[in-house]
C-alpha cells in the first residue's frame, strides 16, 4: 500500500519535525539560560549583575608626596621669598598694613592680633589660636575653605612645596 516514495516523504516529514524542534529546544535553552552551563550541576552559575559596594576597593590614599612636615622641614627659604610676591600685593613685611595686615612675625602670632586693622569677624573668632605653620598651610592653600567669611580674596596656592617654601620664609621674619 505505502510505495517507497510515500515511505521517504513520511520519514523525511518525521525527520524534519524533530530538527525544527531540537532547534527550538536550543534556542530556548541558549535563551533563558544565565551563563549558558544548563542548570548549572555543581558549576558556578554566573550572577545576571553584580552590586559594586566598593568595600573591597581601599580607602583612597592620602594626596601624592610626601607630607607638609617634611616638606617644611625642608623647605628652602629664598624660594619662599619669591612665592611671597603673591601675597605682597596685599600684605607688608615691615610692620604696617595695607589691604590685609602685615604678615612680619605671622609665624605663631595669634589669629586677628595686627593692633589696629580691621578684620573679619570669621578671622576676630580664631583670636587666641596661634598661626602654626599647618594653620597658615591649611589657610593659603584654601583660604575660604579654612575660614568661610575671611575677606581676603586670594584664590590658594595649589603646590604644597609652594607653601612650604612660603612659611619657611615667613618664620624668618620678625
Ligand atoms: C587680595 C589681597 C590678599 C592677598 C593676595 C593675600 N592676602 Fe592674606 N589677607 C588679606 C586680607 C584682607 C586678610 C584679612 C582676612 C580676614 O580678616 O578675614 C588677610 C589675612 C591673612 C592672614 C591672617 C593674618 C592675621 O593677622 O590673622 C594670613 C596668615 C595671610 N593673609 C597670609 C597670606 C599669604 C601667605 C598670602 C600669599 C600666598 C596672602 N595672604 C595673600 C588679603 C590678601
Amino acid at each position: 500500500m505505502f510505495d517507497t516514495m510515500t515511505m521517504t516523504k513520511a520519514v523525511g516529514a518525521v525527520c524534519g519535525s524533530l530538527l525544527v524542534f531540537l532547534l527550538a529546544g536550543w534556542a530556548a535553552t541558549s535563551l533563558y539560560t544565565v551563563g549558558g552551563h544548563g542548570e548549572g550541576y555543581g558549576e558556578e552559575v554566573a550572577q545576571a549583575y553584580v552590586i559594586e559596594t566598593g568595600s573591597e576597593e581601599p580607602a583612597a590614599a592620602a594626596e601624592e608626596g610626601p607630607d607638609f612636615a617634611t616638606l617644611l622641614a625642608s623647605a628652602d627659604a629664598a624660594a619662599g621669598e619669591a612665592v611671597f610676591k603673591k601675597c605682597g600685593s596685599c600684605h607688608k613685611l615691615d610692620g604696617s598694613d595695607g589691604v590685609g595686615p602685615h604678615l612680619n612675625g605671622i609665624v605663631g602670632r595669634m589669629h586677628a592680633a595686627a593692633a589696629g586693622y580691621s578684620y573679619s569677624e570669621a578671622n576676630l573668632a580664631l583670636a587666641g589660636e596661634p598661626w602654626t605653620p599647618e594653620a597658615i598651610n591649611a589657610f593659603i592653600e584654601d583660604p575660604k575653605g579654612y575660614m568661610p567669611g575671611t575677606k581676603m580674596s586670594f584664590a590658594g596656592l595649589p603646590k604644597a612645596v609652594d607653601r612650604a617654601n612660603l612659611i619657611a620664609f615667613l618664620a624668618t621674619t620678625k
